[in-house]
């Protein structure tokens, strides 16, 4: 085999494999733009489809930027992710504070939620394969997490998410997604439980995200741990995905942590391949030049592929191997 290939050609049909995409970036460099074009097969807006950016004022909406991210994909060849519909999160700010002011109430919010979904995955419609609906919904305890949609809505938001975001693109598949999910936990059962329930109900979720956050200091799943884990969500009729991969590190970097690391992204990687239905791969972010780790965790970084200057380091190498495997 020719290890030395893009991951997409190394993947093949088998499975898409993806990164997050940073439009500002996307904008700036063409070395990154470059790279993901022959990287990758699937990209996901790491921002630019959130609702702070695509409602950024009540009624006012913008979609330029996604637009200009999926019309690059498009001239590349690849699928959309779709990220995120329903999160607590990058909200836009005259919504939280028209909540908190009670000057939205229950009634009119579930209306403002039910257009933002109808709205967006319309304007997509056709061209994301995957959505997540529904983003980080239960806590580390595996109870529904506290948050505004909880609060005012109560739990009945999650079925409606995904009924209205089908009644807007009957074909995309409508995914849960959260971190702390790829193994065996109390919040992957809480998973578990919630997409069974929903599926009862003959709610139309079709898959299931594991976002993939991993630090070298935590230690990881075993492969056949996170195979187990989505195999028990794929025995219910759901896809499975990594839907965010990538490996923080204590800094600075070095040998025995890049090695860690690589570790880290084969457990999840390998994961996904020794599922039937695992249908995605995706990083979130894929060098260390843009990353959302060193602005979020004080002292940690380096958590992609390629460094700063888009070279190779071990989890890229390790990448490659699985895949060629694959
Ligand atoms: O766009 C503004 C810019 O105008 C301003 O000058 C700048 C100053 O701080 O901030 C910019 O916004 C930042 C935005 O990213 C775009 O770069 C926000 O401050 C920053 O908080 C935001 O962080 C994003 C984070 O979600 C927010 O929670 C990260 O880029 C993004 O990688 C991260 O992604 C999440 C997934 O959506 C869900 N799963 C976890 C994952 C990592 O936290």
């Amino acid at each position: 085999v020719e290890i030395d290939q893009p991951l997409r050609d190394l993947a093949g049909r088998r499975l898409l494999v993806g990164t997050a995409v940073d439009h500002a970036a996307l904008t700036a460099d063409p070395v990154y733009r470059e790279r993901i074009a022959t990287e990758f097969s699937s990209v996901t807006a790491e921002n630019v489809m959130k609702w702070e950016s695509v409602e950024p004022e009540r009624g006012v909406r913008d979609y330029r930027a996604a637009d200009e991210l999926v019309a690059e994909a498009r001239r590349n060849g690849q699928r959309v992710r779709g990220h995120t519909l329903v999160w607590h999160n990058q909200l836009p700010s005259w919504l939280t504070t028209g909540v908190e002011s009670g000057e939205i109430d229950a009634t009119e919010l579930r209306g403002i939620l039910r257009q933002h979904i109808l709205d967006e995955v319309r304007h997509f419609r056709g061209r994301i394969y995957q959505w997540d609906v529904v983003n980080e919904v239960i806590d580390d305890e595996g109870e529904l997490r506290d948050s505004l949609w909880l609060r005012e809505l109560g739990p009945g938001y999650i079925a409606d998410a995904f009924r209205w975001a089908h009644q807007a693109d009957p074909r995309t598949k409508l995914f849960l997604n959260d971190y702390n999910v790829e193994g065996l936990s109390p919040k992957s059962d809480a998973y578990h439980r919630l997409a069974r329930e929903l599926l009862a109900q003959r709610v139309p979720v079709h898959g299931f995200g594991a976002q993939g956050h991993y630090g070298v200091q935590y230690g990881f799943h075993s492969a056949a741990e996170v195979a187990q884990n989505f195999a028990r969500f794929e025995a219910l009729g759901l896809e499975t995905a990594v839907t965010e991969a990538d490996v923080r590190m204590p800094m600075p970097a070095d040998t025995v942590k890049l090695q860690a690391q690589a570790q880290g992204y084969s457990v999840l990687l390998q994961g996904c391949l020794l599922s039937r239905r695992c249908t995605s791969f995706t990083v979130w972010g894929f060098t260390d030049k843009y990353s959302w780790v060193p602005g979020f965790f004080e002292g940690e970084g380096a958590a992609n592929l390629l460094d700063e200057s888009f070279a190779p380091k071990p989890a890229y190498r390790e990448a490659q191997a699985v895949l060629a495997l694959a």
